[in-house]
């Protein structure tokens, strides 16, 4: 089989909001972006994905979209995106976009004439119910963001579906004239060079025809949102969201390279299916375990061997430790323990996504009250759930570098990359070095995998391609750990970038550390 790109490269999330600004407004852009390339050449990444760009009115910072054909001013033009792309390509960069199929702004035009009558012929675009006979909502389906997931709207007298926020109506994908509507989008990106998508809530794009009740979660407690009142059976993941995949592919297969990533939370079982039941869904469904885990050598060394287990033949894998709606890493598990996780990620068999900043170690930002944006944790307070924090601006230097002007959320800069790039052992330069050996290094990106042991908290794993084999050890504890392990002394690196203390078969990993060693 031949190898794509996408197989053996680590991908990297920008959250172009807060990437860097070029023009003083406060909010990052597309020039801002360009601007960085040799940041991300130095780095050792392949591709970036940026977060939604397109023309919206931003009522959750641009998974809100009114045209999907364009670019918003915010962010710069047309023709910045094209010399983006240019400029990414001529350093062996690809580009990834982010497409949202499930909704669209209710500023979209579309909308607009959906709700303008009953009789218009877009009506049937979006999701639209009567009312119960008391008057409410067609059913219990919740909002993602609390509150329920149906809107009235007095001008015709029915109630419109919603996934996310009010601003976000759901587009009806049982209607052939928005998927080619939609499926006509991808292509004209692809047609300017775009190397692939990552499809926004993919699994949300097809709702049970019959819009029965969601059943009642019995293990619901409040601290988990709102949402999290029923379990969304029959909102989301039917069947008829595969063919939808399955459309996407055959759109992206008629041309060279691309890849397609679905949004997907979802157990191992049901989210292997997006890979389509011949591989010809999406090339990856995105696997979040990592991101909920808890962070225990056994229940990794368990959570990887089920996620292996149920992958299908053929299907190729990928790992995620955050993103622009969770935590960051190294909050969840603090910074020290952070790069084990870097070496989790960028060592485990399959295609690695990073969020921008968690290479520096940036932790979640501190947002006072009367700066909070995000709708998210205004619509469901106080619970822990607001992404703010985690979308705090990129710090380039210690003063920011990431704006002239006022940045639209606060700048913390205690981590920098200015710094950060001074001293050897930082996180950064750590990061550096494993994507370094794992592009020198095939066992690492398309070598095979065997868990060994997770014992005394340290995880285990033997990485293999051709003649080459290389062993991982990754201590989850922040006590020293000494473990039996072959040939412990041809260590090729440490994330205390100095070899830890061996003993002939033995080596003793130091609290927080993780190494890879060259095997036979
Ligand atoms: C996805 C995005 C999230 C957004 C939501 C609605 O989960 O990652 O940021 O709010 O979809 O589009």
């Amino acid at each position: 089989m031949r190898t794509e790109w996408w197989q053996s490269g680590v991908i990297y999330q920008i959250y172009p909001r807060s990437f860097q600004d070029s023009n003083g407004d406060g909010i990052g852009d597309l020039d801002g972006i360009t601007s960085r390339l040799s940041y991300f050449e130095e780095l050792g990444i392949d591709a970036i994905w940026i977060s939604p760009i397109f023309p919206s009115p931003m009522k959750d910072f641009g998974y809100d979209v009114s045209n999907y054909d364009d670019i918003d001013p915010i962010f710069g033009s047309m023709k910045d995106f094209d010399r983006l792309i240019k400029e990414a390509h001529a350093r062996d960069i690809k580009v990834i976009l982010d497409f949202v199929p499930n909704h669209s702004s209710d500023q979209h035009p579309w909308f607009q004439e959906s709700k303008s009558s009953r009789e218009n012929p877009k009506r049937d675009w979006y999701i639209w119910r009567d009312p119960k006979s008391d008057g409410s909502p067609p059913n219990n389906w919740i909002s993602d963001f609390g509150g329920p997931a149906w809107t009235f709207d007095p001008t015709t007298n029915q109630y419109y579906s919603h996934a996310f926020l009010k601003e976000q109506p759901d587009l009806n994908w049982r209607n052939s004239h928005v998927r080619l509507e939609m499926y006509d989008s991808m292509r004209k990106w692809f047609n300017r060079g775009v190397d692939g998508f990552r499809l926004d809530v993919l699994w949300h794009v097809i709702k049970a025809q019959d819009f029965r009740d969601n059943p009642v979660n019995p293990d619901y407690k409040p601290h988990m949102g709102e949402m999290h009142k029923v379990l969304q059976l029959n909102s989301t993941d039917q069947p008829e969201a595969i063919e939808v995949a399955r459309e996407m592919r055959a759109l992206a297969d008629r041309y060279d390279g691309r890849v397609l990533i679905g949004e997907i939370y979802l157990p191992f079982e049901k989210l292997v299916k997006y890979y389509g039941p011949k591989q010809d869904g999406v090339h990856m469904p995105f696997n979040f375990t990592l991101i909920d885990a808890e962070w225990k050598a056994d229940t990794i060394f368990d959570l990887i061997a089920r996620y292996e287990a149920s992958l299908p033949p053929g299907a190729w894998p990928n790992w995620v430790l955050g993103n622009h709606d969770r935590p960051r890493i190294a909050s969840r598990v603090g910074l020290a323990q952070a790069r084990v996780a870097a070496t989790l990620l960028l060592t485990l068999r399959g295609t690695p996504t990073m969020y921008y900043g968690d290479e520096l170690g940036m932790e979640d930002g501190v947002i006072p009250l009367e700066r909070v944006v995000d709708p998210r944790e205004i619509l469901d307070p106080g619970k822990g759930l607001g992404r703010d924090p985690v979308r705090t601006p990129m710090p380039w230097t210690p003063d920011g570098g990431f704006t002239e002007g006022e940045p639209w959320l606060p700048q913390h800069t205690d981590r920098n990359v200015e710094d950060e790039m001074q001293f050897d052992s930082s996180m950064l330069n750590m990061y550096k070095l494993l994507l370094a050996l794992r592009r020198a290094h095939p066992a690492l990106s398309l070598g095979s995998i065997a868990l060994e042991s997770a014992e005394s908290n340290v995880l285990i794993y033997r990485r293999e391609h051709g003649d080459e084999i290389l062993r991982v050890a990754l201590n989850f504890s922040d006590r020293d750990q000494t473990i039996a392990i072959p040939n412990a002394d041809r260590m090729i690196f440490s994330t205390l970038l100095s070899a830890p203390e061996t003993s002939g078969e033995t080596v003793t990993l130091r609290a927080n550390e993780a190494i890879i060693i060259e095997a036979d």
